[in-house]
């Protein structure tokens, strides 16, 4: 089976599939072991208690793993401003960082003229239609059954994950209440080009 979609080329993994930023629980081992099974993983970087405590998570992952690995953003959700973890992650060259939590204009200012790949964690059409117009390489959608879930519009991942594919050009990665192969292959089938998976 050939798994190749516009996420697969963009992020430089073999399968569609990411590992979701998850506060208190995605550090280097986990992050590792995804991106070496060919998905990306992702570190969190906002519940970590420094941004030094970040370069050594990101500095043990490239002990752990050749491949590209990610570093998640939950702003405006720990109380801790994130440039200067932003700052690391750019300084250690991750491959990709995503955001969620807040408006990522400012974020998305801040990593101009950085080649880094920028993944958008929305759980509203408007937010990925805006997360679109700001450069934003790719959208991760997240419907309400999706752990954590920060969403006000109450709509399901099958409901919406279609709905956000009609509504921007870029690829959009399905999220919420995906735990296994068929919840991949279904997502392929609304027209997402890849998953995020948290904790199902
Ligand atoms: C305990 C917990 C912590 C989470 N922390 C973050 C986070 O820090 N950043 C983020 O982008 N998403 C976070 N999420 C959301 C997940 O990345 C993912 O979008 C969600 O779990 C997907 O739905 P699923 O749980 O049905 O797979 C968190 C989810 C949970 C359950």
């Amino acid at each position: 089976m050939n798994w190749n979609t516009r996420i697969t080329d963009l992020l430089n993994i073999k399968y569609p599939i990411i590992q979701g930023g998850l506060a208190y629980l995605a550090y280097s081992e986990l992050a590792a072991a995804v991106s070496n099974a060919g998905g990306l993983g992702q570190i969190t970087a906002m519940s970590l208690e420094s941004p030094e405590a970040l370069r050594k998570e990101i500095q043990k992952v490239k002990q752990l793993t050749t491949f590209p690995f990610g570093v998640n953003f939950a702003i405006g959700q720990h109380g801790r401003p994130y440039t200067a973890y932003l700052d690391v992650a750019l300084d250690e060259k991750v491959a990709v960082v995503s955001v969620t939590g807040g408006n990522p204009t400012p974020f998305f200012q801040y990593l101009e003229g950085s080649n880094v790949k920028k993944l958008v964690l929305v759980a509203a059409k408007r937010q990925a239609q805006k997360a679109e117009e700001l450069g934003a390489d790719a959208v991760m959608v997240v419907g309400q059954e999706g752990g954590g879930h920060l969403g006000k519009d109450d709509i399901g991942s099958l409901v919406l994950i279609p709905q956000v594919v009609d509504a921007v050009l870029i690829p959009v990665i399905a999220s919420g209440g995906i735990g296994d192969g068929r919840g991949l292959m279904a997502a392929l089938c609304l027209g997402a080009e890849g998953i995020e998976m948290g904790t199902r």
